[in-house]
Protein backbone atom coordinates (compact mmCIF):
# COMPACT_ATOMS: atom_id res chain seq x y z
CA UNK A 1 0.00 0.00 0.00
CA UNK A 2 2.64 2.19 0.66
CA UNK A 3 4.37 1.54 -2.61
CA UNK A 4 1.30 2.83 -4.68
CA UNK A 5 0.49 6.45 -4.90
CA UNK A 6 -3.59 6.46 -4.56
CA UNK A 7 -2.94 4.25 -1.50
CA UNK A 8 0.56 5.52 0.51
CA UNK A 9 -1.71 7.72 2.49
CA UNK A 10 -4.22 5.78 4.22
CA UNK A 11 -3.39 5.25 7.18
CA UNK A 12 -3.16 1.48 8.87
CA UNK A 13 -3.77 0.03 11.81
CA UNK A 14 -2.73 -3.35 12.33
CA UNK A 15 -4.61 -5.65 14.28
CA UNK A 16 -2.70 -8.80 15.68
CA UNK A 17 -3.64 -11.64 17.81
CA UNK A 18 0.01 -12.54 18.43
CA UNK A 19 1.28 -12.31 21.67
CA UNK A 20 2.06 -8.84 23.28
CA UNK A 21 5.06 -9.24 23.28
CA UNK A 22 6.48 -5.17 22.31
CA UNK A 23 8.34 -6.51 19.16
CA UNK A 24 5.62 -7.59 17.11
CA UNK A 25 4.57 -3.52 17.61
CA UNK A 26 7.47 -2.12 16.51
CA UNK A 27 7.83 -4.01 13.40
CA UNK A 28 4.28 -3.33 12.76
CA UNK A 29 5.01 0.44 13.02
CA UNK A 30 8.66 -0.04 10.85
CA UNK A 31 6.23 -1.06 7.91
CA UNK A 32 3.89 1.74 7.74
CA UNK A 33 1.55 1.39 10.52
CA UNK A 34 0.19 4.35 12.29
CA UNK A 35 -1.46 2.20 15.08
CA UNK A 36 -1.52 -1.02 16.40
CA UNK A 37 -4.48 -2.97 18.22
CA UNK A 38 -4.74 -6.39 20.01
CA UNK A 39 -7.05 -9.02 19.28
CA UNK A 40 -10.05 -9.56 20.38
CA UNK A 41 -10.94 -5.93 19.64
CA UNK A 42 -13.18 -3.70 21.55
CA UNK A 43 -15.63 -2.20 18.55
CA UNK A 44 -15.79 1.27 20.76
CA UNK A 45 -12.16 1.47 20.82
CA UNK A 46 -12.14 0.61 17.17
CA UNK A 47 -14.50 3.13 16.31
CA UNK A 48 -13.19 5.75 17.71
CA UNK A 49 -9.42 5.02 16.68
CA UNK A 50 -10.62 5.11 12.80
CA UNK A 51 -12.44 8.24 13.90
CA UNK A 52 -9.44 9.96 14.93
CA UNK A 53 -7.72 8.78 11.68
CA UNK A 54 -10.46 10.38 9.61
CA UNK A 55 -10.61 13.57 11.54
CA UNK A 56 -6.82 13.89 10.93
CA UNK A 57 -7.20 13.71 7.63
CA UNK A 58 -10.40 15.86 7.09
CA UNK A 59 -8.17 18.09 9.00
CA UNK A 60 -5.53 17.91 6.99
CA UNK A 61 -7.22 17.92 3.59
CA UNK A 62 -9.07 21.24 4.96
CA UNK A 63 -5.45 22.53 5.67
CA UNK A 64 -4.38 21.78 2.08
CA UNK A 65 -7.24 23.57 0.61
CA UNK A 66 -7.01 26.80 2.72
CA UNK A 67 -3.00 26.49 1.85
CA UNK A 68 -4.45 26.57 -2.02
CA UNK A 69 -6.72 29.28 -1.38
CA UNK A 70 -3.87 31.41 0.62
CA UNK A 71 -1.66 30.78 -2.55
CA UNK A 72 -4.56 31.64 -5.37
CA UNK A 73 -5.02 34.92 -4.07
CA UNK A 74 -2.04 35.64 -3.11
CA UNK A 75 -1.07 34.97 -7.11
CA UNK A 76 -4.35 36.99 -7.28
CA UNK A 77 -2.47 39.88 -5.17
CA UNK A 78 0.20 39.89 -6.85
CA UNK A 79 -1.44 40.14 -10.60
CA UNK A 80 -3.12 43.22 -9.27
CA UNK A 81 0.07 44.70 -7.32
CA UNK A 82 1.44 44.41 -11.32
CA UNK A 83 -1.18 46.09 -12.79
CA UNK A 84 -1.63 48.75 -10.19
CA UNK A 85 2.32 49.51 -11.16
CA UNK A 86 1.03 49.90 -14.61
CA UNK A 87 -1.70 52.02 -13.83
CA UNK A 88 0.49 54.40 -11.66
CA UNK A 89 3.32 54.48 -14.38
CA UNK A 90 0.42 55.39 -17.03
CA UNK A 91 -0.97 58.18 -14.53
CA UNK A 92 2.94 59.05 -13.57
CA UNK A 93 3.23 59.54 -17.38
CA UNK A 94 0.23 61.16 -17.82
CA UNK A 95 0.89 63.99 -14.89
CA UNK A 96 4.10 64.39 -16.48
CA UNK A 97 2.70 65.25 -19.66
CA UNK A 98 0.64 67.32 -18.68
CA UNK A 99 2.61 69.27 -16.39
CA UNK A 100 4.92 69.87 -19.67
CA UNK A 101 2.33 70.60 -21.64
CA UNK A 102 1.12 73.47 -19.25
CA UNK A 103 4.94 74.89 -19.52
CA UNK A 104 5.21 74.63 -23.10
CA UNK A 105 2.01 75.95 -23.90
CA UNK A 106 2.73 79.11 -21.31
CA UNK A 107 6.11 79.72 -23.12
CA UNK A 108 4.69 79.09 -26.60
CA UNK A 109 2.21 81.93 -25.63
CA UNK A 110 4.13 84.06 -23.67
CA UNK A 111 6.76 84.22 -26.62
CA UNK A 112 4.33 85.76 -29.60
CA UNK A 113 2.63 88.03 -26.45
CA UNK A 114 5.95 89.48 -25.44
CA UNK A 115 6.27 90.93 -28.79
CA UNK A 116 2.88 91.98 -29.54
CA UNK A 117 3.35 94.11 -25.63
CA UNK A 118 6.53 95.19 -26.49
CA UNK A 119 6.01 96.57 -29.89
CA UNK A 120 2.84 98.27 -28.19
CA UNK A 121 5.13 100.06 -25.64
CA UNK A 122 7.74 101.12 -27.92
CA UNK A 123 4.70 102.43 -30.45
CA UNK A 124 3.68 104.35 -27.63
CA UNK A 125 6.61 105.97 -26.48
CA UNK A 126 7.20 107.15 -29.96
CA UNK A 127 3.51 108.63 -29.59
CA UNK A 128 4.13 110.00 -26.38
CA UNK A 129 6.95 111.97 -27.89
CA UNK A 130 4.87 112.86 -31.47
CA UNK A 131 7.70 110.91 -33.26
CA UNK A 132 5.88 110.86 -36.34
CA UNK A 133 8.76 109.37 -38.22
CA UNK A 134 8.58 105.92 -36.90
CA UNK A 135 5.43 105.83 -38.18
CA UNK A 136 5.97 106.18 -41.89
CA UNK A 137 3.87 103.77 -44.53
CA UNK A 138 6.76 101.49 -44.61
CA UNK A 139 7.45 101.05 -41.00
CA UNK A 140 3.65 100.49 -40.52
CA UNK A 141 3.90 97.97 -43.51
CA UNK A 142 6.01 95.95 -41.18
CA UNK A 143 4.72 96.67 -37.99
CA UNK A 144 1.21 95.28 -39.41
CA UNK A 145 3.25 92.30 -40.65
CA UNK A 146 4.76 91.74 -37.22
CA UNK A 147 1.56 91.55 -35.29
CA UNK A 148 0.21 89.66 -37.95
CA UNK A 149 2.89 86.67 -37.66
CA UNK A 150 2.28 87.34 -34.09
CA UNK A 151 -1.25 86.92 -33.78
CA UNK A 152 -1.42 84.31 -36.22
CA UNK A 153 1.22 81.96 -34.60
CA UNK A 154 -1.42 82.87 -31.06
CA UNK A 155 -4.35 81.98 -33.40
CA UNK A 156 -2.29 78.57 -34.24
CA UNK A 157 -1.76 77.63 -30.91
CA UNK A 158 -4.95 78.10 -29.78
CA UNK A 159 -6.66 76.20 -33.03
CA UNK A 160 -4.34 72.89 -32.50
CA UNK A 161 -5.17 72.54 -28.86
CA UNK A 162 -9.20 72.91 -29.89
CA UNK A 163 -8.58 70.87 -32.71
CA UNK A 164 -6.84 68.18 -29.96
CA UNK A 165 -10.26 68.13 -27.98
CA UNK A 166 -12.19 67.76 -30.95
CA UNK A 167 -10.72 64.65 -31.67
CA UNK A 168 -10.73 63.75 -28.32
CA UNK A 169 -15.01 64.18 -28.49
CA UNK A 170 -14.91 62.64 -32.39
CA UNK A 171 -15.46 66.27 -33.21
CA UNK A 172 -13.06 66.94 -35.62
CA UNK A 173 -15.41 67.65 -38.27
CA UNK A 174 -14.84 66.92 -42.79
CA UNK A 175 -15.92 68.84 -45.33
CA UNK A 176 -14.82 67.33 -48.23
CA UNK A 177 -15.03 69.08 -51.87
CA UNK A 178 -13.33 68.04 -55.24
CA UNK A 179 -9.79 70.35 -55.55
CA UNK A 180 -6.85 69.82 -57.45
CA UNK A 181 -4.29 68.88 -54.93
CA UNK A 182 -1.27 70.52 -57.02
CA UNK A 183 -2.86 73.79 -56.86
CA UNK A 184 -3.20 73.80 -53.28
CA UNK A 185 0.44 72.87 -52.60
CA UNK A 186 1.88 75.71 -54.72
CA UNK A 187 -0.47 78.03 -53.18
CA UNK A 188 0.80 77.08 -50.12
CA UNK A 189 4.25 77.15 -50.53
CA UNK A 190 4.13 80.57 -51.72
CA UNK A 191 2.19 81.54 -48.64
CA UNK A 192 5.36 80.02 -46.74
CA UNK A 193 7.83 81.73 -48.75
CA UNK A 194 8.47 84.09 -45.76
CA UNK A 195 8.79 81.45 -42.96
CA UNK A 196 11.52 79.42 -45.25
CA UNK A 197 13.57 83.04 -45.74
CA UNK A 198 13.20 83.39 -41.80
CA UNK A 199 14.29 79.82 -41.25
CA UNK A 200 17.64 80.42 -43.86
CA UNK A 201 16.27 77.51 -45.76
CA UNK A 202 14.47 77.04 -49.32
CA UNK A 203 12.00 74.85 -50.96
CA UNK A 204 12.18 72.63 -54.38
CA UNK A 205 8.00 71.80 -55.54
CA UNK A 206 7.90 69.22 -58.12
CA UNK A 207 4.32 67.86 -59.80
CA UNK A 208 3.45 65.93 -63.08
CA UNK A 209 -0.30 67.36 -63.74
CA UNK A 210 -3.18 67.58 -61.60
CA UNK A 211 -3.74 65.60 -58.92
CA UNK A 212 -7.78 65.98 -58.04
CA UNK A 213 -9.62 64.66 -55.52
CA UNK A 214 -12.10 64.52 -52.94
CA UNK A 215 -11.03 65.79 -49.95
CA UNK A 216 -11.36 68.58 -46.91
CA UNK A 217 -9.20 71.30 -48.79
CA UNK A 218 -8.98 73.39 -45.42
CA UNK A 219 -7.75 70.25 -43.37
CA UNK A 220 -5.70 68.90 -45.97
CA UNK A 221 -3.98 72.33 -46.14
CA UNK A 222 -3.36 72.18 -42.67
CA UNK A 223 -1.70 68.83 -42.69
CA UNK A 224 0.94 69.29 -45.51
CA UNK A 225 1.37 73.14 -43.32
CA UNK A 226 2.34 71.05 -40.47
CA UNK A 227 5.11 68.92 -42.08
CA UNK A 228 6.17 72.16 -43.98
CA UNK A 229 6.76 74.04 -40.44
CA UNK A 230 8.35 70.84 -39.07
CA UNK A 231 10.84 70.40 -42.32
CA UNK A 232 11.49 74.16 -41.54
CA UNK A 233 12.02 73.81 -37.52
CA UNK A 234 13.69 70.57 -38.16
CA UNK A 235 15.27 70.65 -41.21
CA UNK A 236 18.91 72.52 -40.09
CA UNK A 237 18.59 75.40 -42.71
CA UNK A 238 18.80 72.50 -45.84
CA UNK A 239 16.87 72.74 -49.10
CA UNK A 240 13.29 71.13 -48.43
CA UNK A 241 11.70 69.17 -51.19
CA UNK A 242 8.25 69.05 -51.87
CA UNK A 243 6.28 66.53 -54.09
CA UNK A 244 3.02 66.02 -55.37
CA UNK A 245 2.06 62.82 -57.65
CA UNK A 246 -0.58 60.22 -58.28
CA UNK A 247 0.14 56.40 -58.04
CA UNK A 248 -1.75 53.00 -57.27
CA UNK A 249 -5.10 54.82 -57.20
CA UNK A 250 -3.70 56.82 -54.46
CA UNK A 251 -2.35 60.82 -54.17
CA UNK A 252 0.55 61.24 -52.39
CA UNK A 253 2.55 64.07 -50.78
CA UNK A 254 6.07 64.27 -49.87
CA UNK A 255 8.14 66.80 -47.91
CA UNK A 256 11.87 65.79 -47.42
CA UNK A 257 13.93 67.88 -45.11
CA UNK A 258 17.83 66.68 -44.60
CA UNK A 259 17.98 67.92 -40.97
CA UNK A 260 18.17 66.22 -37.55
CA UNK A 261 16.50 63.27 -38.72
CA UNK A 262 14.13 60.78 -36.27
CA UNK A 263 15.70 57.48 -34.91
CA UNK A 264 13.49 53.97 -35.48
CA UNK A 265 12.24 54.23 -31.91
CA UNK A 266 11.44 57.40 -31.81
CA UNK A 267 9.35 57.08 -34.96
CA UNK A 268 6.78 55.21 -32.92
CA UNK A 269 6.38 57.83 -30.84
CA UNK A 270 6.38 61.26 -32.95
CA UNK A 271 2.36 60.71 -33.91
CA UNK A 272 1.64 60.63 -30.32
CA UNK A 273 -0.14 64.04 -28.83
CA UNK A 274 2.63 65.88 -26.84
CA UNK A 275 5.56 63.84 -27.98
CA UNK A 276 8.47 65.51 -28.80
CA UNK A 277 11.73 64.01 -29.64
CA UNK A 278 14.44 66.45 -30.84
CA UNK A 279 16.81 67.50 -28.17
CA UNK A 280 17.08 70.81 -29.87
CA UNK A 281 13.67 72.05 -27.63
CA UNK A 282 14.11 75.25 -27.73
CA UNK A 283 12.78 75.52 -31.40
CA UNK A 284 10.28 72.61 -30.31
CA UNK A 285 6.31 73.16 -30.62
CA UNK A 286 3.60 71.59 -28.51
CA UNK A 287 3.61 68.24 -30.07
CA UNK A 288 0.61 68.12 -31.48
CA UNK A 289 1.85 69.13 -34.97
CA UNK A 290 1.85 64.90 -36.47
CA UNK A 291 -0.97 63.99 -34.17
CA UNK A 292 -2.98 66.16 -35.29
CA UNK A 293 -1.89 64.92 -39.10
CA UNK A 294 -2.26 61.41 -38.72
CA UNK A 295 -5.84 62.24 -37.25
CA UNK A 296 -7.02 64.12 -40.55
CA UNK A 297 -5.02 61.73 -42.86
CA UNK A 298 -7.06 58.81 -41.01
CA UNK A 299 -10.30 60.31 -40.89
CA UNK A 300 -9.72 60.81 -45.23
CA UNK A 301 -9.09 56.72 -45.22
CA UNK A 302 -5.32 57.79 -45.65
CA UNK A 303 -2.23 57.62 -44.12
CA UNK A 304 0.61 59.28 -42.93
CA UNK A 305 4.48 57.72 -43.49
CA UNK A 306 7.77 58.40 -41.98
CA UNK A 307 10.92 57.53 -43.23
CA UNK A 308 14.22 58.49 -41.60
CA UNK A 309 17.47 57.77 -39.77
CA UNK A 310 18.95 60.27 -37.16
CA UNK A 311 21.02 63.03 -38.52
CA UNK A 312 19.40 61.74 -42.04
CA UNK A 313 16.74 64.09 -42.39
CA UNK A 314 13.28 63.13 -42.63
CA UNK A 315 10.71 62.47 -45.31
CA UNK A 316 7.14 62.22 -44.62
CA UNK A 317 4.30 61.32 -47.15
CA UNK A 318 0.96 61.71 -46.97
CA UNK A 319 -1.55 59.12 -49.26
CA UNK A 320 -4.79 59.91 -49.63
CA UNK A 321 -7.06 57.87 -51.98
CA UNK A 322 -8.10 58.89 -55.44
CA UNK A 323 -11.61 57.32 -56.09
CA UNK A 324 -13.86 56.42 -53.50
CA UNK A 325 -15.88 58.58 -51.47
CA UNK A 326 -13.11 58.78 -48.46
CA UNK A 327 -14.57 60.65 -46.37
CA UNK A 328 -16.08 59.16 -43.33
N1 LIG B 1 11.02 66.71 -40.04
C1 LIG B 1 11.40 66.35 -38.82
N2 LIG B 1 12.71 66.06 -38.54
C2 LIG B 1 13.10 65.68 -37.29
N3 LIG B 1 12.26 65.54 -36.25
C3 LIG B 1 10.96 65.79 -36.45
C4 LIG B 1 10.45 66.20 -37.74
N4 LIG B 1 9.13 66.38 -37.63
C5 LIG B 1 8.81 66.09 -36.34
N5 LIG B 1 9.90 65.75 -35.64
C6 LIG B 1 9.94 65.36 -34.20
O1 LIG B 1 8.66 64.90 -33.84
C7 LIG B 1 8.15 65.67 -32.75
C8 LIG B 1 6.66 65.79 -32.90
O2 LIG B 1 6.34 66.62 -34.01
P1 LIG B 1 5.03 67.49 -33.98
O3 LIG B 1 4.91 68.23 -35.25
O4 LIG B 1 3.91 66.60 -33.56
O5 LIG B 1 5.29 68.49 -32.74
P2 LIG B 1 6.16 69.82 -32.65
O6 LIG B 1 6.67 70.21 -34.01
O7 LIG B 1 7.15 69.62 -31.57
O8 LIG B 1 5.08 70.88 -32.14
P3 LIG B 1 3.81 71.49 -32.92
O9 LIG B 1 3.76 70.84 -34.26
O10 LIG B 1 2.64 71.12 -32.04
O11 LIG B 1 4.06 72.95 -32.99
C9 LIG B 1 8.90 66.97 -32.80
O12 LIG B 1 8.96 67.59 -31.53
C10 LIG B 1 10.26 66.54 -33.29
O13 LIG B 1 11.02 66.05 -32.20
MG1 LIG C 1 5.18 70.31 -35.62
Amino acid sequence: MRGTEKTKNIPIVFVSAAGRELNYAFTGYESGAVDFLQKPLDTHAVKSKVNVFVDLYQQRKALKEQLEAIEKSRQEQEALLKQLKVTQNELEHAVRMRDDFMSIVSHEVRTPLNGLILETQLRKLHLARDNADAFTLDKMRAMVDRDERQIKSLIRLIEDMLDVSRIRTGKLSIRPGEFDLVALVGRLLENFAPQVADAGSSLDFSSSGPVVGVWDEFRIEQVIANLLTNALRYGSKAPIQVRVYRVDGRACVEVRDHGIGISEVNQKRIFQQFERVSSNHVSAGLGLGLFICEQIVAAHNGSVEVESAEGEGALFRVNLPLSEACVS
